[in-house]
């Protein structure tokens, strides 16, 4: 039976207090090679996790798979107790509403405005009127310090520029939950610090549930409660990041820092 035609779940009832996101013998696997593999973790309410490990390690598949953009082929994701998958496509798409993701390479809208690009979810997706979301966005651009290119198209804005509106799109959909996939890699170096120094602030300023990819470890061991090391689709090790920087337990960690600090 395919997951679309399982009769709605609705609110799971063993929901652990305080947990938003729980992943539980996630399996994803693309033609034979099996990426996942009976993956289990979950993320507690306004903590922010890191995703370290090597390329190819399943990273950006566990978040594709939060914010829907691929299915498992087993197991359940649940989000603040209500089911991701399996689901049927409405309640999928109620849950996802609290996710938000600012990809490696911006994936602006290029035809639309920088303002138009951060209101368009809201007023399709969550039902905000023009002006209600046009107000939120110019409070976010300011905040991501780019209050003067509301009219600007995303061509015309670099790379850290081109980011922060990125974010702002995500934050316009005030999202529990903001997943970041390296999120600095395409940047020239310079504009690098701007887009982590702005992450900070987030961070630090609001309650959202951070599931971060990076490879920027001061970052990392600055805004993290918890770091998990993948290594083929599993996590092989996780704990703080001044543990897990520090005095990583796997040699594979240790392999993995050492080649990336
Ligand atoms: N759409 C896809 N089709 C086929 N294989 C994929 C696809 N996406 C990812 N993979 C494979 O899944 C594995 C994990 O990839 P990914 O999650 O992108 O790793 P990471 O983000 O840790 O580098 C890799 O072997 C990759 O080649
Ligand atoms: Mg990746």
């Amino acid at each position: 039976m395919s997951t679309d035609t399982l009769p709605n779940p609705g609110k799971s009832p063993e929901k652990p207090a305080g947990e938003l996101i729980r992943l539980e013998q996630v399996t994803k696997r693309f033609g034979d090679n099996t990426v996942l593999d009976h993956l289990d973790f979950s993320v507690a309410a306004g903590k922010h996790v890191t995703l370290i490990g090597p390329s190819g390690s399943g990273k950006t598949t566990i978040l594709r798979l939060l914010m829907t953009l691929l299915k498992p082929d087993e197991g359940t994701i649940t989000v603040d107790g209500q089911q991701l998958f399996p689901a049927n496509e409405k309640q999928r798409r109620e849950v996802r509403k609290q996710i938000g993701m600012v990809f490696q390479q911006f994936n602006l809208f290029p035809n639309m405005t920088v303002l138009r690009n951060i209101t368009e979810a809201p007023v399709t997706v969550l039902g905000l009127s023009k002006d209600e979301a046009v107000e939120r966005a110019k409070e976010l651009l300011d905040m991501v310090g780019l209050a003067d290119k509301c009219d600007a198209h995303p061509a015309q804005l670099s790379g850290g520029q081109q980011q922060r509106v990125a974010i702002a799109r995500a934050l316009a959909m005030r999202p529990k939950v903001l997943l970041l996939d390296e999120v600095t890699s395409a940047l020239d170096p310079e504009l690098v610090a701007g887009v982590l120094d702005l992450l900070r602030d987030i961070a630090r300023s609001t309650d959202i549930t951070m599931l971060c990819v990076t490879h920027e470890m001061n970052f990392a061991r600055d805004i993290s409660d918890q770091v998990l090391m993948f290594d083929s689709g599993r996590v092989i090790e996780a704990g703080a990041p001044e543990k897990i920087f520090s005095e990583p337990e796997h040699d594979r960690t240790r392999e993995f820092l050492s080649a990336v600090l």
